[in-house]
């Protein structure tokens, strides 16, 4: 039984407990006195009361442990044998439920809320084009201008919550084109050179002269390098100077085989050891008013993270403040 069950007799003792139950309380339960191992009055007092007249009822607990919170569904079963009176509970997990309505709530929020601020902003805007700047051109321009920009944002968050989807729900299924990725890294960077001059940042590839093939979704390749060179150029440009380095390691120690490595490096100011981890959650962005000021969703890393994910390889983040940061692609060769 994967549910957890203990069976208690009239003394509130355990008479017997499956092996998950031992599991979850971690000890061996037969014998020990309810209230020795989980001190939680809504359990105690349905135990007692079903103990009393034999009838079913539930409870929901949460059990605190350092290791974080465990959410119980309780039921309580009267059982009769002779004239003994037992109890079965049966302790069901839910807290990979819980986190994963949370984790739904969170995103509509973040959702809402991306959509909401440039949508008020563009309510605004027409209704002093209406209003106040019917008659003047400049601050018409001005006001369309900015429109037009919210409206760009709007349409780039849509795009890449759909691709966020859309790799989510292909994760599965590990893709099969064979792809060259040295041909394909050097037309991402070419379609950022004009952005990266305009930042002042020098765009470099170091790659051997042979290509490179390994099994791979090109598309999404694509995608992943065009977000780690626009982050490169947006967050690290004041470093002048963007690398991005092929290289061709013989065996990977985690993936087990041979593999193909992909760095893109910046120096620029690095970011904080704080962030790294929850880099790429979705939305999450180091300073979220100035990476929104430069059209950012925070999305990017979330979906390079997918798409990785998706052709079994690893994806790292390695930073400095003040040194810059590598953002680091291996990928299964062959
Ligand atoms: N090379 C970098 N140097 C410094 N900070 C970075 C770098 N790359 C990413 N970041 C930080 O990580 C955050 C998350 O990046 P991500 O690409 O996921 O989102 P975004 O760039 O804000 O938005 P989007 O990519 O969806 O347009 C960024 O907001 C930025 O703060
Ligand atoms: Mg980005």
């Amino acid at each position: 039984m994967p549910t957890a069950l203990i069976l208690v007799g009239d003394d509130q003792r355990v008479v017997a407990a499956n092996q998950a139950a031992t599991t979850l309380f971690g000890l061996a339960l037969e014998g020990r006195s309810c209230s020795a191992f989980l001190r939680h009055p809504e359990f105690l007092n349905g135990l007692d009361a079903c103990l009393h007249d034999g009838e079913k009822r539930t409870a929901r607990i949460v059990m605190t442990a350092p290791a974080g919170e465990t959410h119980l569904a309780l039921t309580f079963t009267g059982l009769s044998a002779g004239r003994d009176r037992h109890v079965i509970v049966a302790f069901e997990d839910l807290t990979a439920l819980e986190h994963a309505v949370a984790m739904r709530r969170d995103f509509v929020a973040n959702v809402s809320h991306e959509l909401r601020t440039p949508l008020t902003a563009l309510v605004g805007f027409i209704e002093t084009l209406r209003g106040a700047a019917r008659d003047d051109p400049g601050a018409r321009e001005r006001f369309l201008a900015i429109m037009e920009r919210e409206s760009g944002r709007m349409i780039r968050l849509v795009n890449d919550l759909l691709s966020l989807s859309r790799v989510e729900a292909e994760e599965r299924r590990r893709p099969a084109e064979q792809v060259e990725i040295v041909g394909l890294l050097r037309s991402a960077l070419a379609t950022h050179r004009d952005q990266a001059r305009a930042a002042g940042v020098e765009l470099r590839l170091e790659a051997g002269e042979a290509p490179v093939t390994l099994r791979a979704d090109a598309d999404q390749l694509m995608q992943v390098f065009h977000n780690l060179v626009e982050n490169a150029v947006k967050y690290g440009g004041s470093g002048k100077e963007v690398v991005v380095r092929v290289s061709e390691l013989e065996r990977e120690p985690v993936l087990r085989g041979p593999a193909v490595q992909v760095e893109v490096i910046d120096r620029g100011e690095g970011i904080d050891p704080l962030h790294l981890p929850r880099l790429t959650e979705r939305f999450y962005r180091v300073d979220s008013d100035r990476s929104r000021a430069k059209g950012g969703t925070g999305l990017g890393l979330a979906i390079v993270k997918h798409i990785v994910n998706r052709h079994r390889g690893r994806f790292r983040i390695e930073s400095e403040v003040g040194k810059g940061s590598r953002f680091i692609v291996i990928l299964p060769a062959g």
